[in-house]
Order: structure tokens, then sequence, then C-alpha cells
């Protein structure tokens, strides 16, 4: 399908998905959200796809919702366009396949909202991330004032959230918000490097993990661990666990199928 504001390639099982509003610094207008929603569909429902990599076009990779729209929204305007937001940023969080956002320039408010939905983020050494909406008056809509906490803990989280403050791509190394800071050249290579070594391991088993640790963040530590035992006993009935099984013992790569 053609979209007016991002850019969709599949490459090696590799889905691409580039925000491409690069004049704007990738600001999530409504319609570019509408847009994300169905490109992560559209990768998940793809069976030639088993991982997806999120990116910015130019010298960001989201600099925030659109600050000309949010302007002159009302409350019940407001407050649904951050519901639908979250429910956007919700499916790549809960995508069954690994989705690595590969931030390569800024990424503040909803852009850093954003690489927090997604499984794991790389960082360009020109990144900037920040969560900015309290210098705008207001409070983070798409999420920042929940996974920000659970992603760096409640006092970084705070200080980034009542500062406003801009942090480079090590500080969000160093905080836990960035998993990896590269330089900016290797930034696309090392991301599907890291889709490729996902993608060698057993899909169902790849779901299982992000399913496991999404509910168990939301939960006890004791459900948390039943939702993980119940995964485990799921996947032992799996073609694929006997194959990666049986790729051991026979000492070569393990072929799997996703069944
Ligand atoms: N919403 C709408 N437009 C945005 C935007 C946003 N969140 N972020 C950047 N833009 C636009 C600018 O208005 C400008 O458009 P113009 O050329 O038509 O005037 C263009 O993108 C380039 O941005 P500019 O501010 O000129 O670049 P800069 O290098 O001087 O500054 C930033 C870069 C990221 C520091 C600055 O753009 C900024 O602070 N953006 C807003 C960040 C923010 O508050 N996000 C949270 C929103 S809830």
């Amino acid at each position: 399908m053609p979209y007016a504001n991002l850019l969709y390639d599949v490459a090696d099982r590799i889905a691409t998905i580039t925000v491409n509003r690069p004049d704007k610094l990738n600001a999530l207008n409504d319609a570019t959200i509408a847009e994300l929603g169905v490109a992560i569909d559209v990768a998940v429902d793809d069976a030639e796809v088993g991982a997806v990599i999120l990116t910015g076009a130019g010298r960001a990779f989201v600099a925030g919702a659109d600050i000309s729209e949010l302007a002159s929204q009302s409350p019940l305007e407001a407050q649904r366009r951050a519901r639908d937001g979250q429910a956007v940023f919700r499916r790549f969080e809960t995508s069954p396949k690994p989705v690595i956002a590969a931030v390569n320039g800024f990424s503040l408010g909803g852009g850093c909202e954003l690489a927090m939905a997604c499984h794991v983020r790389i960082a360009s050494e020109k990144a900037k991330f920040g969560q900015p909406e309290a210098k705008l008056g207001i409070v983070p809509g798409f999420g920042g004032s929940q996974r920000l906490p659970r992603l760096v803990g409640r006092g970084a989280a705070l200080k980034l959230l009542l500062t406003g403050d801009m942090i480079d791509a090590t500080e969000a190394h160093r905080l836990g918000l960035a998993d990896e800071v590269v330089p900016a050249e290797q930034l696309m290579d090392r991301a599907r490097a890291l889709a490729t070594t996902m993608l060698a391991n057993g899909p169902l088993a790849l779901e299982g993990c992000i399913d496991a640790v999404n509910r168990g963040l939301d939960t006890t530590l004791e459900e948390g661990c039943r939702i993980e035992s119940d995964l485990f006993g799921v996947l032992s009935a799996t073609a694929d666990m006997r194959e990666g099984m049986q790729a051991f013992l026979e000492k070569r790569p393990a072929t799997f199928t996703g069944r």
C-alpha cells in the first residue's frame, strides 16, 4: 500500500518502516500515526517478514507529536488523540515479531515514546532523547509517563519528565533508554545484523519472549513466572523445539518453521 508519510521496504525478511516527513523532523501528525498502525499490521501479517526496523528519514527519528495539530485541540480531542496514538504504539509493543528502533536523530516526546514501545533501541551517536512535554504545558500522551519509569526507573524518568531536558545517546545508554550506541554510519547495518541474529532463532520462541516480558512486566513476579511456565509448556509441543534441540545435539544450525 502507498504511504504519504512513511517508506516501507522488505528485504531479507526484515521490514523497514521509515517515518518520512524530514522537513518537519518526522513529527507525528494524526495521518502519520494512522499509517504507522497500518504498516506494523502489514508487517505482522506478512509471512515473508520476521522482524521490523523502525527509523526516521533525515536528521530526526521523530521530533514528537505534531505541535501544529496539538495547538488547537479541545480536551476531548486531546484525550482521543492520546488514546489513538497509545493504541498504535501498543501494536508495536505487542508485535509477535521483534521491532528494533534504529534511532538516527531527535527522539523527542512522541518520538521517545515510539522508540520505547519498540522491543530494542539502537541509537546513533547523533541521537538525542527527551520528553519535553512539560515545556509545552502538557504531560506525555503516548505512554511516556508509564514506559519511561519502567525502562529507566522512577528517579531518572521524573528527572527527564520534569526538566524536559534533551540527553545524548551516551547518557540514554547509561540510563538504559538506548540498548546500544553506534556510529551514525553503522546504525542501519547494526540494526539489520541484530534483526538477522533474531531471525535465526525460532519465531515462536521470539513471540513467546516478547509476550512473557510484556505481560510479566504488568503483573506480579509470581504471576509472571506462571505466564513463563505456561509458554515453556506450550513451546515444548512445537516442531521448532524438537528441531532446535535436535540441531544442537547434531552440532548443526537449526532450521525453524514456526510450527
Ligand atoms: N511538531 C511540529 N513541527 C515540528 C516539530 C514538532 N514536534 N518538531 C520540529 N518541527 C518542525 C519545525 O517547526 C520546523 O518547521 P518549519 O521549517 O516549517 O518551521 C522544522 O520541523 C525543523 O525544526 P527546527 O525547530 O527549525 O529545527 P532545529 O534544528 O532548530 O530544532 C528541535 C530541532 C528538535 C530541537 C526542535 O524542532 C524542537 O524542539 N521540536 C519540538 C520538540 C518537542 O517539543 N516535541 C514534543 C512534542 S509533544
